[in-house]
């Protein structure tokens, strides 16, 4: 049961703990047609690049069998990857707590490579529809900050990881670099909601996609996080002067 007592972010809003997911889910529901293009235009295709260096370090085998799990996998950007990046008998389910953003990434799979080795499951990260120690990966891109209870997600990942699999999340970071902090904060704030406004007809989802940014824990702390959940090898790769941060971890 939610606590409806506890207070959590949404962007800079507290708010119930228990409201946050329907308001994260009005969220993705308002952007899911122009999420793709959005996508392209706020990270100046940047996040193609970022997705790719994810999949390259998940590197699914070639000839044996890969049970891969991508949650809050949005359009299936990661899962496509993932597909097409192991060999035939790599399987991917991709996880996704918003029906909109799953029509579509059905919509896309027709067209993109190991798009039939893509299965779209409606579930939330919180209580994966799976059983334990099932899947050799499991990732997650630009979503855990989305999640209301991020602890209870990691541990669903673990539960839900085999013995020997691995873990691995992309999401923001923080920008430490002076000069670029400035410029980063002036783009974020000024330049991403005024493009939501003329592209997708409303700025204030993006608003909160931008402040959900600032409000997510430090790389340091989200590692101590993944740790906790009790991963081992825990790390972290900062990308693109910090805009981004890919963390690791394995179920040993
Ligand atoms: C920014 S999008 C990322 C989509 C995709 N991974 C990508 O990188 O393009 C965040 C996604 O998280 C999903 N999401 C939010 N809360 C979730 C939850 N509790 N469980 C599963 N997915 C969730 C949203 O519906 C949305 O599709």
């Amino acid at each position: 049961m939610p606590d409806f007592e506890q207070q959590t972010d949404f962007g800079d809003r507290r708010v119930p703990l228990g409201d946050k997911q329907a308001m994260v889910d009005d969220v993705f529901r308002s952007v899911a047609r122009r999420y793709d293009l959005m996508n392209d235009l706020m990270s100046l295709g940047l996040h193609r690049m970022w997705k790719d260096l994810l999949v390259a370090k998940l590197n699914p085998p070639k000839r044996r069998a890969f049970a891969h799990l991508d949650v809050a996998g949005g359009t299936g950007d990661v899962a496509f990857r993932v597909a097409a990046s192991g060999g035939p008998g790599t399987r991917v389910s991709a996880l996704d707590v918003n029906p909109e953003m799953l029509r579509v990434g059905r919509s896309r799979a027709g067209r993109r490579r190991g798009g039939d080795r893509v299965t779209f499951v409606e579930g939330n990260a919180e209580a994966l529809p799976f059983p334990d120690d099932v899947f050799d990966g499991y990732t997650i891109a630009f979503g855990i900050r989305n999640v209301p209870r991020i602890e209870i997600a990691l541990k669903e990942a673990f539960r839900a990881l085999k013995r020997g699999g691995r873990f691995l999340c992309l999401e923001f970071s923080r920008v430490d670099t002076p000069v670029l902090d400035r410029l980063y904060d002036a783009y974020s704030f000024a330049v991403i909601p005024a493009l939501g406004k003329a592209v997708a007809g409303d700025g204030e989802p993006y608003r909160y996609l931008v402040e959900s940014i600032r409000r997510f824990p430090s790389a340091e702390r989200f590692r101590a996080m993944i740790a906790d959940a009790g991963f081992s090898r825990v790390d972290f790769t900062r990308l693109s002067g910090g805009v981004v941060a890919i963390h690791s971890g394995w179920k040993l």
